[in-house]
């Protein structure tokens, strides 16, 4: 495991460490580098109406945003199980918005940083602010 990323994965396990999930049982947990050096987290968090729970990557943004930063280097999103914890649909819009071309993804487990993806791998032909133009 390249040792740059160690700091980031103790971070994002962490964060996942916190994930409210009585229902899936599924941590989740995400850490966002902006391109001004400052760090957010967020995990997931469910409710009883399973539909309305939130993902990790929500929550890190959230943070982000209410500390007044818009712009993602780096994203860590780390889970357990044997398939790639990719975000998912409704994330990867959600990161679109912070994002530049630049900006990595990097879906992780416990034991390391298992991809590390461009924005516009996971999400091509996106639909962003400047399609309003
Ligand atoms: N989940 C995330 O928080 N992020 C992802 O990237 C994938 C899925 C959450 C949603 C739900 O709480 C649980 O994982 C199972 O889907």
């Amino acid at each position: 495991m390249s040792s740059s990323h160690q700091t980031w994965l103790e971070r994002a396990e962490s964060a996942m460490n916190r994930a409210y999930v009585p229902y899936s049982k599924f941590q989740v947990g995400a850490v966002i580098e902006t391109v001004s050096g400052q760090v957010f987290s967020g995990c997931n968090v469910e409710n009883a109406s399973y539909p309305e729970g939130t993902c990790a990557e929500a929550g890190a943004i959230s943070a982000m945003v209410m500390g007044g930063e818009h712009r993602i280097r780096q994203i860590y999103v780390m889970g357990r199980g044997k398939e790639l914890v990719t975000p998912c649909g409704g994330c990867r819009q959600r990161i679109r918005e912070f994002s530049d071309e630049h900006t990595q993804i990097h879906i992780c487990a416990p034991e390391g940083v298992r991809k590390s993806l461009l924005l516009n791998e996971l999400l091509p032909f996106s639909f962003g602010p400047d399609n309003l133009k």
